[in-house]
């Protein structure tokens, strides 16, 4: 948002500068100050009509995924998405499903797919002797929005799922080495707890 506003205030006084050479300083900025007020007015406006929709928007729990639009991890079936006690979260809005995040749960940090696999097994195996309840982390292995605000609706509901959980205590990520996810999820209040070979660990522990 900052960003938008320092390129509407540089592209103002470009304009203003370049075509009234002639006139004192002063009335220009003034000039200035007057329509950046105003666009920034329209602005603010505008973004909150954009965002509009997450109001309306509820998380749910699905059976499936189309994962040819996962972007992260198309490789990893419905079946894999959902065995183990594994769950599939998506944002719902008008019927449709606009965001998608998929965990499974277990008792250590993987760093990759695999061991992601493993330990979440190994949970399940653990949780039928037990109690039932599989893994005390939940590791969210992919997300994706198509809608701008879906990705960070879901971080932010399931994250509060997962407080009111008596049986869970951390929201981890395992995460592909890229700028994208690095950047969404320090700018949801995640902090990076481990980069490894070719993936990254992101803990939230307050959104
Ligand atoms: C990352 C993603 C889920 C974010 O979706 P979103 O919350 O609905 O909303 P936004 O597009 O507003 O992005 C939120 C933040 O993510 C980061 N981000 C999004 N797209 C980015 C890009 N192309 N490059 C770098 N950072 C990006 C930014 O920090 C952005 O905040 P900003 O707009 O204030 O800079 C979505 O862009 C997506 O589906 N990406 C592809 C899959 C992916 O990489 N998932 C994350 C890793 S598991």
């Amino acid at each position: 948002m900052k960003e938008i506003f320092k390129n509407v205030k540089e592209k103002l006084v470009s304009k203003y500068t370049n075509n009234n050479s002639s006139e004192n300083t002063k009335k220009i900025k003034n000039r200035i100050k007057a329509r950046f007020r105003k666009n920034k007015q329209i602005i603010s406006k505008n973004i909150d009509n954009f965002f509009d929709w997450i109001k309306g928007a509820e998380i749910v729990e699905l059976s499936e995924c189309n994962t040819n639009e996962d972007p992260v991890r198309p490789e990893l079936d419905n079946k894999f998405r959902t065995s183990y006690g594994r769950k599939i979260y998506g944002v719902k809005f008008k019927g449709e499903i606009h965001a998608v995040m998929c965990f499974a749960f277990t008792n250590e940090i993987p760093k990759t797919v695999e061991e992601l696999d493993l330990m979440s097994k190994d949970a399940f195996i653990q949780s039928i002797r037990r109690d039932y309840q599989v893994g005390k982390i939940a590791i969210a292995y992919t997300v994706w929005s198509k809608k701008k605000g879906g990705g960070k609706l879901i971080v932010k509901e399931v994250y509060k799922l997962i407080k009111k959980s008596n049986h869970l205590n951390r929201l981890i990520t395992l995460s592909p080495l890229t700028e994208m996810a690095r950047r969404f999820h320090l700018s949801n209040g995640a902090i990076q707890i481990q980069v490894n070979e070719t993936t990254q660990n992101f803990e939230y522990e307050k959104v």
